[in-house]
């Protein structure tokens, strides 16, 4: 089958770059800006029609989650028309739609971990607009499968595992909030959930399905943060500080715990911890790193 991969030089998109060379069953087309906007649903159909497309994987988004606040119609234009655009070019070719939404399509007003039913109210613009694109997916109706996820990571983009290693090589302390709760995500264990779904999705069946997926476990920022700098070797000390002492644009919900159960168990997956999963991305960056 070919796959069309959009936004293929972000975060996740570079993650599954990187896995599909270990796999043979599918071919990969990886596109992104400025030759592939997703929001051209001409181009998208076009081009999904010439390379006969049998799954479009939507990695692209605009992930500016405080300056969304200030730049609402680029937010709405990518998160909310883009996934409209690519819907309408899957259903026109009878693709499937997996597509890439978050956490933050919640208020984070909950204390148990959020399932995919669970009504959602998002705090911002970032969140509003996920959320509509994905509503304009379901409105659509491609076949389709929206993941969920939270806190990405990798070693491509820009990222909080990659800000804590620069902050904690400069500086003796800083401050990271201990009062928002949720799981990261090592996009390379997102990349390889996906790859799983492609191998073993029947294209003959129409899916319409939400997911949730993240890492396993749960901790702050805090935590995190402080799990890097003892993983990375750096002395730098964490201190824990309230939501409230670190104001940013947009707010930021307080516990965003996703429930996995259905994802695990409709692809039987084994979900890393995500204490490992920061210490396999760790090491892979080290080794990276000339001498
Ligand atoms: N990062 C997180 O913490 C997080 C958390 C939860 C969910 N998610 C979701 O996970 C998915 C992957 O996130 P990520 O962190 O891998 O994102 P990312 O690193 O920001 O990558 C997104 C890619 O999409 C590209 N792009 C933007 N607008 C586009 C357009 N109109 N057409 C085609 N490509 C476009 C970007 O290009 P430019 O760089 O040139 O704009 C970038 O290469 C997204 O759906 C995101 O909303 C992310």
């Amino acid at each position: 089958m070919n796959i069309l991969v959009t936004g293929s030089l972000g975060q996740l998109g570079s993650e599954l770059h990187e896995l599909q060379s270990s796999q043979r069953t599918h071919r990969f087309f990886f596109t992104d800006l400025p030759e592939f906007d997703i929001t051209d649903v001409d181009a998208a159909t076009a081009f999904c029609r010439e390379h006969e497309i049998g799954a479009v994987v939507n990695c692209a988004a605009y992930t500016a989650v405080d300056r969304a606040e200030n730049e609402v119609a680029a937010a709405f234009r990518v998160n909310r028309d883009g996934a409209a655009a690519l819907a309408n070019a899957a259903k026109a070719v009878g693709a499937l739609l997996l597509h890439i939404s978050t956490d933050y399509v919640f208020d984070g007003e909950s204390c148990r971990p959020y399932s995919e039913s669970d009504p959602v109210s998002p705090g911002g613009v970032y969140g509003q607009s996920k959320w509509e694109g994905e509503e304009a997916i379901r409105r659509i109706g491609p076949s389709y499968m929206i993941i969920r996820t939270s806190w990405l990571y990798s070693a491509y983009g820009q990222n909080f595992v990659k800000t804590m290693l620069r902050l904690g090589r400069e500086r003796e302390s800083l401050g990271v909030v201990f009062d928002q709760t949720g799981t990261p995500t090592y996009a390379r264990d997102l990349a390889s959930a996906i790859i799983r779904i492609l191998e073993r999705f029947d294209p003959k069946r129409r899916y319409a399905e939400t997911y949730h997926y993240s890492n396993e476990g749960v901790c702050s920022w805090y935590d995190f943060a402080t799990a890097i700098m003892h993983a990375a070797g750096l002395s730098c000390r964490v201190n824990p500080i309230e939501t409230a002492d670190y104001p940013t644009p947009a707010r930021r919900p307080h516990f965003t715990v996703l429930n996995k159960r259905k994802i695990r168990e409709a692809w039987e997956l084994d979900i890393p911890h995500w204490h490992e999963a920061l210490l396999k991305m760790l090491g892979g960056m080290e080794k990276e790193e000339p001498g």
